[in-house]
């Protein structure tokens, strides 16, 4: 085992507020994984900080009307203070725009220019004549070349995850005035990540317990061949380039941002009063250094900061970085600009913290999407932490109080059921220990809330009720086997649910919690414990009812701008140009290494093709064999992920992304026009 740990979760961009999503993602996993390896007595460090820099910072100044330093002071409060009240356990949280930020990123590029890392090119940008400057990242919309979504980013697609430069984008047009851009020549640092090609191919091949989504990421990344990436951009906001006459230019927010690791642990350990300490976290092989993000994140976290760490040798490298997939909301994807999406500072209004971080941590995001629903939260509440956990640990508390005056009763002859009982609290220690390890920590969680089951069967099984007329000998026997379990689980849950296990700890006179001492032999007889409260109460149909009601509305109140305008008009003869006919598909499979594609035979009539067709999140394949759908025939051949595909499935799109083959009844080959 490693000497110590250094938790990193992804810098939230201090552009807007949290919200569910975000904190499934990347920090509650996190928080829940540094909480567990405290109680084992580890040492271990959690950083954080907001990412205050960048375009989507620029962006939302520009929207609200107001400077980006105002946007990010504001931001970077509402997010700090909303993970304080969750209960997000960082041992700091800083922020790129700090000074010690600024200096840290500014000597680390000027390392890698020294050490003639980087390569200066002057290249053609585009440039927005009307606001008079360069078009960066974020600030240029068009098509996507690699899949045609009409709103991919100047920095990446979102529809295919595809990532871009600006110039990549077809059609493109500026977000601020919405005109065509025109090119402009300027100078700037890229890295060259191709030549770290063979070395990320090997250290990435060396990395054991990686999570398959996150080394499929990876490796489809180097099998596509790793390219330059410019590290500086023309932006007023951010780190300004370190050499002289660079007036105007900063450093790429992903260059900067992942050192803002570096700078809050700087931070940390000058407030620590031991200005040098960072250093035993960032420059000792023997820290682990674990990375918590979102799957968007990964290809700075696994290709990029691997090989900025590395070309700069000071530093250690990421051990591991346990990615998560993203939370969908009732159903539907998240969306911040549709209003559809549970802020952090508005939960916290409604509820308490531990009630959603148990209900996230039960249904993380780890391998696949998962879903948070209103519902699905009450049922949980009401079944899992008020039925079964806090139900029998308030029974065992009231019991003890009522019949024992508040006193743990001796174990007398334990039966062999009381013995088994007592011996799977170690058995669940251990197994829960290797899960939290191993970063399965939704399993974790279920494997937790699983003692507490346990404890509520025996609990109901042994019907002390009885016994404490007929047997008080035998009664106390079992009060004292839940009295162990119940001082366990104060233990066990204290990662998942750290207010309400305070308050238990206390009314069990238990101050201590260590990870390694949970026994079946906690609570001593004789210990004497306090009146016990009720832990969780049940939530009404209608308080969630009205959570629904006022996610609906908001997401209702968004303008029907979701509905996309309309495309030019085109001329009969532009229309008639296109070939569309009637297929049938005849088989249907994934494409390898890639999430959205899949790989259709279809029958057109004339012959057999094959079609790639983006829908592999959406439908498996045997949902679209034998559909008869509307094919593009005459469509210019295309390669994608090494398959060339010969035509295209006519889907429509929802506002929300989904997608909905065009089916038809006619015979296969029929012209549709
Ligand atoms: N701000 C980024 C996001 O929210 C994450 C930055 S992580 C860091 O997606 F490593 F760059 F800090
Ligand atoms: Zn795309």
């Amino acid at each position: 085992m490693a000497k110590r740990t250094l938790v990193t979760a992804a810098l939230p961009y201090a552009n807007g507020p949290l919200h569910l999503g975000h904190l499934a993602g990347a920090y509650l996993p996190a928080d829940l994984y540094v909480r567990y390896k405290r109680l084992k007595g580890e040492d271990v460090l959690f950083i954080c900080g907001s990412d205050e820099h960048g375009v989507p910072i620029t962006l939302a100044a520009d929207k609200e009307g107001i400077t980006p330093a105002d946007v990010v002071e504001k931001f970077h409060n509402i997010n700090k203070k909303a993970f304080a009240e969750l209960g997000i356990s960082f041992d700091y949280f800083g922020r790129t725009s700090s000074e010690a930020h600024h200096k840290t990123s500014q000597d680390f590029f000027k390392t890698l220019h020294e050490k003639n890392v980087f390569v200066e090119k002057s290249q053609d940008q585009l440039y927005d004549p009307k606001a008079d400057m360069f078009l960066p990242d974020r600030y240029v919309r068009g098509t996507c070349p690699s899949c045609g979504y009409e709103e991919a980013y100047g920095d990446q697609c979102e529809k295919c995850g595809t990532s871009l430069s600006p110039t990549d984008l077809k059609n493109p047009t500026s977000v601020i005035t919405g005109e065509k851009p025109e090119f402009r020549q300027t100078n700037h640092w890229f890295l060259p990540l191709n030549d770290f090609q063979q070395w990320l191919e090997e250290w990435i091949d060396s990395r054991k317990n990686w999570k398959g989504n996150v080394l499929g990421q990876c490796k489809s990344w180097l099998n596509e061949g790793l390219n330059e990436r410019a590290v500086t951009r023309d932006l007023n906001w951010g780190v300004p380039v370190p050499l002289p006459g660079t007036e105007g230019k900063v450093l790429y927010v992903w260059f900067d941002a992942p050192i803002g690791y570096i700078s809050a642990t700087k931070e940390w350990a000058e407030q620590q009063g031991n200005p040098d300490r960072w250093k035993t976290y960032w420059q000792d092989e023997e820290t682990e250094l674990i990375h918590f993000i979102g799957k968007d994140n990964i290809v700075f976290h696994c290709i990029m900061f691997p090989a900025m760490l590395k070309a700069h040798g000071d530093f250690v490298l990421p051990e591991n970085v346990p990615a998560n997939e993203f939370l969908n909301l009732e159903g539907r994807k998240l969306s911040t600009s549709r209003g559809w999406a549970v802020w952090l500072h508005e939960y916290l209004e409604d509820f308490e913290p531990d009630l959603l971080r148990y209900v996230l941590a039960i249904n993380l995001p780890e391998t696949r999407d998962s879903d948070f629903s209103w519902s699905d939260f009450q049922s949980r509440v009401n079944s899992e932490l008020a039925d079964i956990l806090g139900n029998f640990i308030f029974r065992t508390q009231s019991f003890l109080n009522r019949y024992f005056d508040g006193t743990i009763p001796e174990l007398v002859n334990p039966t062999e059921r009381d013995t088994e009982v007592l011996n799977a609290i170690a058995e669940y220690r251990d197994e829960i220990g290797k899960l939290y390890d191993g970063f399965s920590l939704k399993e974790a969680v279920l494997q937790s809330m699983n003692l507490a089951r346990l404890g509520n069967k025996y609990f109901t099984e042994m019907e002390p009720w009885h016994l404490r007329k007929s047997d008080m000998e035998r009664c106390g026997t079992v009060l004292h086997v839940c009295a162990q379990l119940t001082a366990a689980l104060a233990t066990v849950f204290s990662p998942i649910l750290p207010s309400k296990m305070a308050v238990l700890r206390k009314e069990l006179n238990l101050p201590d919690t260590d990870w390694n001492n949970i026994s079946s032999t906690l609570l001593e007889a004789g210990h004497k414990i306090q009146k016990g409260t009720i832990l969780f109460n049940k939530i009404e149909d209608e308080t969630i009812e009205a959570q629904v009601r006022r996610l609906k509305e908001r997401a209702g109140e968004q303008p029907a701008s979701d509905i996309p305008e309309l495309k030019e008009t085109a001329t009969f003869e532009d229309f008639m140009k296109i070939d569309l006919r009637s297929a049938e598909v005849l088989t249907a499979e994934p494409v390898p290494k890639s999430d959205k594609l899949l790989k259709l035979e279809v029958d057109i009539g004339l012959e057999k093709r094959t079609v790639l067709a983006g829908v592999a999140q959406q439908y498996k394949p045997e949902e679209l064999i034998g559909k008869k759908v509307c094919v593009v025939a005459n469509l210019k051949p295309r390669k994608m992920m090494g398959v060339k595909s010969q035509g295209m499935v006519l889907m429509a799109e929802d506002t929300d992304e989904n997608l909905y083959p065009i089916t038809t009844e006619a015979p296969v080959g029929s012209i549709i026009k």
